[in-house]
């Protein structure tokens, strides 16, 4: 028996590349599972697998509207996550993050239930100090294009503490690094996925500016691992919890391992930067190792090997 046992727990934005790995966890450890999504960035064939299982329950909904279900536990992970999906309809992205994080903040008021907010690392925006710590309160520009995300995810949590303090809704805070895995959408401009998925098809390798702005990548089951921690630990800590991994490598440094790996020719293209892309990115994990005991263990190369063994098979079909 895991303390998991007949726990039902609400996962939304569950057929998305984290949620469906959080849900497939979940029912693992025999939680019943809700995951309610709207399917604009997730995708049914994430969560297949799931849906004849007695204790997962599908919900094609959007968290801009409310929601009404009996559960102990919800992840709150409904947002585009790509600068490509999020910037698509810029005003969508910011009710999901501020009108959905209040409907399922209020789901959870009503219901009693703890709430884990999926926050970022682009609360941080492009940061001034290095790593980012949590008490770093970030450089974002409220009015850029990546604002309805950043700004969007820092009203988020603003309203988790808001409810905490105001109605004692157990909240949890985590803000997650670039996270890459299986189940991660091939078209969603990430880096990881791109550099695939490009390296695969023999096309050139798009670096924006000349590579050399530095990212930290996490294997999807090192994260998942730190979230789970995140919502078992004590009702103290509410976060925000930095959980991501602190390797540091330039966007050309992962370029030319993709390229390695996946045994392509393709050719390294140079583009302009976008605006307002963040020039580092590292995660200061102080905190999680500290509360969670967490620290991941999965390293670039290894979870590569997965992630491209996923994006072949992908590559080509329908
Ligand atoms: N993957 C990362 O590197 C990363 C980094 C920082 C934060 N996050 C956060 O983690 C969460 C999950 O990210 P992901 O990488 O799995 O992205 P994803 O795009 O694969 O998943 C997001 C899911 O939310 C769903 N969704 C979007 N808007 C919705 C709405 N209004 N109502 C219901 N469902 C909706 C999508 O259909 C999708 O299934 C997001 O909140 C994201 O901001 C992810």
């Amino acid at each position: 028996m895991s303390a998991y046992d007949s726990k039902k727990i609400l996962v939304t934005g569950g057929a998305g590349f984290l949620g469906s790995h959080l849900c497939r966890g979940l029912l693992a450890d025999g939680c019943e599972v809700v995951c309610a999504d709207n399917l604009f960035t997730g995708r049914k064939r994430n969560i297949d697998d799931l849906l004849s299982h007695p204790n997962f329950e599908f919900i094609r909904h959007d968290i801009v509207f409310p929601l009404f279900v009996e559960v102990d536990e919800i992840y709150n992970l409904a947002c585009p996550a790509s600068p490509v999906h999020y910037q698509h309809n810029a005003i969508k992205t910011i009710k999901a993050n501020v009108l959905g994080t209040i409907n399922m903040l209020g789901l959870a008021k009503r219901v009693g239930a703890k709430l884990l907010q999926a926050s970022t690392s682009e609360v941080y925006g492009d940061p001034t100090v290095h790593p980012q710590q949590e008490s770093y309160r970030g450089n974002v520009n409220p009015i850029g294009p990546r604002a309805c995300y950043d700004e969007g995810k820092r009203c988020a949590e603003t309203l988790c503490f808001d409810y905490y303090r105001q109605h004692q809704v157990p909240i949890k805070v985590m803000r997650i690094f670039n996270t890459y895995g299986p189940n991660m959408h091939p078209e969603d401009g990430r880096v990881v996925s791109n550099f695939i998925v490009q390296a695969l098809k023999g096309e050139p390798i798009t670096l924006f500016g000349d590579g050399s702005q530095t990212r930290s990548f996490c294997y999807v089951d090192d994260l998942l691992r730190g979230m789970r921690a995140l919502m078992d630990s004590p009702p103290e800590l509410l976060g925000p919890v930095n959980i991501g991994n602190p390797n540091e490598f330039t966007i050309r440094q992962l370029a030319e391992l993709v390229l390695e790996m996946t045994g392509s020719s393709s050719e390294l293209v140079c583009l302009p930067l976008p605006e307002d892309d963040p020039k580092q990115r590292r995660p200061d994990i102080t905190i999680a190792k500290r509360e969670l005991d967490w620290q991941p263990s999965i390293e670039l190369r290894e979870g590569l090997v997965k992630t491209i063994d996923y994006f072949a098979t992908l590559v080509g079909t329908p």
